[in-house]
């Protein structure tokens, strides 16, 4: 396997949004990303995805999202809560949210296109760590709320399944031990 390749998947590691600063991936860098996004495997050629950027002067329609989610989850949810649930709307310089778009009536079942979503971002992840930046993903209930639709402008096919955060870490995170193949291969 190209060494370069076997580095970049063994250095990426997942970084919380809140640790990931400036600076994040330019528009240049964004592109390459999404030109990485593009080579994944994809049965049907639907392109069951797509991604939205949350850019800095939308992000506070995104905390007012993040804390109407909370305040219908949780109704006492006191002040504190709703500021923190807005300000998870301001982590990572660059955001994106992650849509799988599963058109009904397709041969293709959900599954398939989910795991194209799946390769997809995994090939973002490894452009990002290729061109300099750290990332991580974030999920969470707040995704499926009306807000959270309303703001995405999300068909009735559409989900949002998880935010997608680049930067630099503000730390350097140790590599986790990884699974052995013997946990998760066998043969016939
Ligand atoms: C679809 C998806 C959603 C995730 N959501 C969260 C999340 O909400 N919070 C979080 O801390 N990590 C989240 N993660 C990241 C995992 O926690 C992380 O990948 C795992 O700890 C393994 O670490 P690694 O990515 O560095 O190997 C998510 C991962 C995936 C694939």
């Amino acid at each position: 396997m190209n060494d370069d390749l076997w580095n970049l998947m063994v250095a990426r590691r997942h970084v919380g949004l809140r640790r990931l600063q400036a600076p994040g991936p330019d528009a240049a860098a964004l592109d390459r990303m999404l030109a990485a996004a593009a080579q994944a495997p994809d049965h049907g050629q639907l392109l069951p995805w797509r991604f939205v950027l949350v850019p800095q002067h939308r992000r506070a329609d995104l905390g007012a999202a993040f804390e109407e989610a909370l305040a219908q989850r949780d109704p006492a949810a006191d002040a504190v809560a709703r500021a923190s649930a807005r300000d998870k709307a301001q982590h990572a310089p660059c955001l994106l949210v992650a849509i799988l778009v599963d058109v009904p009536g397709t041969a293709i079942p959900t599954e398939e296109k989910l795991i194209s979503l799946g390769c997809a971002i995994q090939d973002m992840l490894l452009a990002a760590q290729a061109l300099g930046f750290a990332s991580g993903l974030a999920s969470g209930g707040a995704l499926d709320a009306p807000g959270m639709r309303r703001l995405l402008d999300l068909a009735p096919h559409e989900r949002a399944l998880c935010f997608i955060g680049f930067g630099t870490a503000d730390m350097q995170k140790k590599p986790r031990v990884r699974p052995q193949p013997g946990q998760f291969f066998s043969s016939l």
